[in-house]
């Protein structure tokens, strides 16, 4: 199909990032829309930044940000999102004749991933967070902007999960808010027990060989489990040869990427190509 207009370049950064889905989603988009437009990975150290902003000013209609420069970036902007801002973490940047802005659309993400694999609304819900790395402070601050009742973390540095806990109850003073070290299994089966929904955001399974965060049989089987990573974790395979209702984190990277283009073009996203196109990219087939 006839492309239309002047091309425009985007990109995903982040260090590594060859292997990221994003390029075979963003340029399935652009086809599916017709539109002129080409989405690469490129390799971005945090130390490489400022010089790598300077470039895309000119060079990218807009990018997206990946581990570990989500809050790298947000010094080199020149508008960021409040929320985002408040959270550290910007995962999208739109290029307004050359004014950078940044957001965050990972809560987005998830919030439509939930909808989509659980018939879930978040609002007036209780969730437990596994981990509090820089994703979680994006998705606890867009949850309790939602209007989440409950929000428990659990983290292996236990100073991450206070400060985060302090920063979400100063913004949203109605917000239940507690925290535990990730071993303290008392206070984890506690958390769970108020908990409608589990999301596992530690970087722990990401490898085959990774041990799961916590004991999987510390998860209640009537909690809805959401693992972060794309892969079948050793918490997702508990989960699912538990009857746990599950899902891995295809859908929040979907959904992401989707919020991401419609802010970089103005058009809804044609979420059904980009699904097809990152199952491609992910399983080998589009299911
Ligand atoms: N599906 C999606 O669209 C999507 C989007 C973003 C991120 N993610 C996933 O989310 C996960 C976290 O990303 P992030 O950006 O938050 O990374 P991050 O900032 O590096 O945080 C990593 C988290 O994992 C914990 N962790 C690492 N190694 C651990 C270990 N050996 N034992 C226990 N905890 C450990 C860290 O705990 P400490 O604080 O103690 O170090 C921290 O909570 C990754 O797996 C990523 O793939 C998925």
């Amino acid at each position: 199909m006839a492309q239309k207009g002047e091309k425009k370049y985007y990109a995903v950064i982040g260090h590594p990032v060859g292997h990221s889905l994003s390029p075979a989603m963003q340029n399935a988009a652009f086809e599916a829309c017709s539109l002129n437009g080409e989405y690469t990975a490129i390799d971005v150290a945090p130390e490489d930044m400022g010089a790598f902003v300077a470039r895309a000013r000119t060079s990218l209609a807009g990018f997206n940000i990946t581990v570990p420069n989500k809050g790298a970036v947000i010094p080199f902007l020149d508008e960021a999102e409040p929320l985002a801002a408040l959270q550290g973490s910007v995962n999208t940047v739109i290029n307004r004749d050359g004014v950078l802005y940044g957001t965050s659309t990972d809560g987005y993400g998830l919030e439509a991933a939930l909808k989509e694999a659980f018939s879930l609304e978040i609002r007036g819900h209780s969730v437990t967070f596994i981990g509090c790395g820089g994703v979680v402070k994006a998705l606890a601050f867009h949850f309790a902007s939602a209007g989440v009742k409950k929000i428990f973390l659990l983290n292996r540095t236990f100073g991450t999960a206070q400060a985060l806990c302090g920063a979400l109850q100063e913004r949203f003073p109605s917000l239940e808010c507690s925290c535990a070290p990730l071993g303290d299994e008392s206070s984890l089966s506690g958390f769970f027990g108020k908990s409608d929904l589990a999301v596992q955001c530690t970087s722990l399974g990401l490898k085959e060989s990774d041990p799961p965060p916590i004991r999987p049989e510390l998860l209640p089987s009537g909690i809805l489990f959401f693992d972060t990573i794309y892969r079948r974790t050793p918490l997702l395979q508990y989960a699912e040869e538990h009857g746990i209702r599950c899902a891995n984190g295809l859908g929040m990277l979907l959904h992401q990427g989707a919020k991401s283009f419609s802010l970089w073009t103005g058009k809804e996203a044609p979420v059904e190509a980009m699904r097809r196109a990152l199952y491609e990219a992910f399983y080998g087939n589009s299911r």
